[in-house]
This record gives C-alpha cells, structure tokens and sequence, in this order.
C-alpha cells in the first residue's frame, strides 16, 4: 500500500525512532508499505518515520542493486574516506544539495524476522544507508549538508 510521505518540518521527522521490539505480521506489512511507497516515488531509500511511523527501520535500494531491509540498524565501523554527492529527500520536495558521507560503513541490524545481522555498505549504497540512519535519529540530510538549492 503507498503511503502519504511526511514533508517537513513535520516534527516526526526531527525525532529519533523507537527501537523495534516486536518481529510480527505488523512490522512485516510496515516494510511492504514502505517498499511500495519508495517504489512508487521512485526513492533509492526511505525511513518508517517518512511514512509517519516512528520505528527504527529503513530500506536501501541503490540503483542495480538488491534491496535491502535494516531493522534496528547500528553503524559500528566507518571509513576515514569521504565522499561527496548530490542528494534528494522525499519529504524535503523541490531541494538538492551536498552531503559529506563515509565511503564505507559496517552495519549491525536486525531482520524481519528478528535476527541479527551484519553487513558492509559501500559508495552509494552506504550513501544512501547513512541518509536513511539519519532519518531514524531525527535529521534531515538539509541540516548537515554543505551546500543545498532549489531544483
Ligand atoms: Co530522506
């Protein structure tokens, strides 16, 4: 089901999300909602709190890539290297701009079914992931950019 994305300055978006507690039917339709709703806009990621609700999940899905899912997500490593790259947000319409990201982070996270998980996330991906993580902890990407415009 697609659901309506929170814009901002919609305070949901400015708060962190609640750890998941409760692997069930409900998270897993939650996860649906927001991979229809990425889909949909055409997003590369998005966050629960985008679609108004406040939990730690987020998906990826870079181009050419497998999507992925992070329950309760913990970045535990991070390159020194930085890149830096244009991006976009589906809850700041009409803006661009650019964002300094790790080139490389090491995630710990939980699947839908509650297990715990480890990956490693690079270049776009670990762009976009950092993007989403920063949702879950109440940023927008505008606020910590170098430079943002109207497109
Ligand atoms: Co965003």
């Amino acid at each position: 089901m697609i659901r309506r994305i929170v814009q901002i300055p919609n305070k949901i978006l400015y708060t962190p999300c609640k750890e998941v507690t409760k692997f069930d039917d409900k998270l897993k339709k939650q996860v649906r909602n927001m991979i229809d709703t990425m889909k949909a806009h055409r997003g590369l990621g998005l966050s629960a709190n985008q679609i108004g609700i406040p939990k730690q999940i987020c998906i990826v899905q870079a181009p050419q890539k497998p999507l992925l899912v992070f329950i309760n997500p913990k970045i535990v490593s991070k390159s020194e290297d930085i890149i830096e790259g244009v991006e976009g947000c589906l809850s700041v319409c009409g803006m661009a701009g650019i964002v300094k990201r790790h080139k490389q982070v090491t995630i710990e996270y939980q699947d839908l079914e509650g297990k715990e998980r480890k990956g490693v996330c690079y270049e776009e991906e670990a762009k976009i992931f950092q993007h989403e993580y920063d949702h879950l902890l109440g940023k927008v990407y505008i606020n910590c950019a170098i430079r943002v415009w109207k497109i």
